[in-house]
């Protein structure tokens, strides 16, 4: 999907809860959707891809921020994530690591429930001592 500029929450979670349906996930039932936002305040949108080769599937995270990356973000300030489950989601492990490669320092996920709460963490609460080469520090953000 395309970037928006939105970055009211209440805004972000009306988007994501439209594109839940386009989540390909015939396996686990599970659908995923993602909006992660740059620097500048672009959302770039993802949901998760499942496979019948079940380990070629990947998560809405990966799939946004493919899309932000495609787009030129260097950056991300904040991460919003929701499901068709009833409970809060949170990014696997495997993605908490992708969001960290890029996240500005403080980067907030923000996990949306479909009846409007929402409650949020930031990368460094949810991967404590996460794994980054000095050649890719954190990028500052004006
Ligand atoms: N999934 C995501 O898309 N993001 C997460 O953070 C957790 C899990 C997907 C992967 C799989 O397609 C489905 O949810 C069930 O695990």
């Amino acid at each position: 999907m395309t970037s928006t500029s939105s970055k009211d929450s209440a805004a972000v979670a009306d988007q994501l809860f439209r594109l839940l349906p386009n989540a390909l996930a015939p396996y686990s039932k599970v659908q995923v959707a993602c909006a992660v936002e740059g620097a500048g305040g672009a959302l770039h949108f993802g949901v998760n891809v499942e496979n019948a080769a079940y380990p070629q599937g990947w998560c809405a995270e990966t799939s946004a921020i493919g899309a932000a990356v495609t787009a030129g973000e260097k950056a991300l300030v904040r991460v919003f994530v929701t499901s068709s489950l009833d409970e809060a989601i949170w990014p696997c492990g495997g993605c908490r690591q992708k969001i960290f490669e890029l996240a500005a320092k403080g980067c907030e996920v923000v996990s949306l429930r479909p009846e409007g709460r929402s409650e949020s963490r930031t990368i460094e609460q949810l991967l404590p001592l996460g794994f980054r080469l000095e050649t890719t520090p954190p990028v500052p953000v004006k």
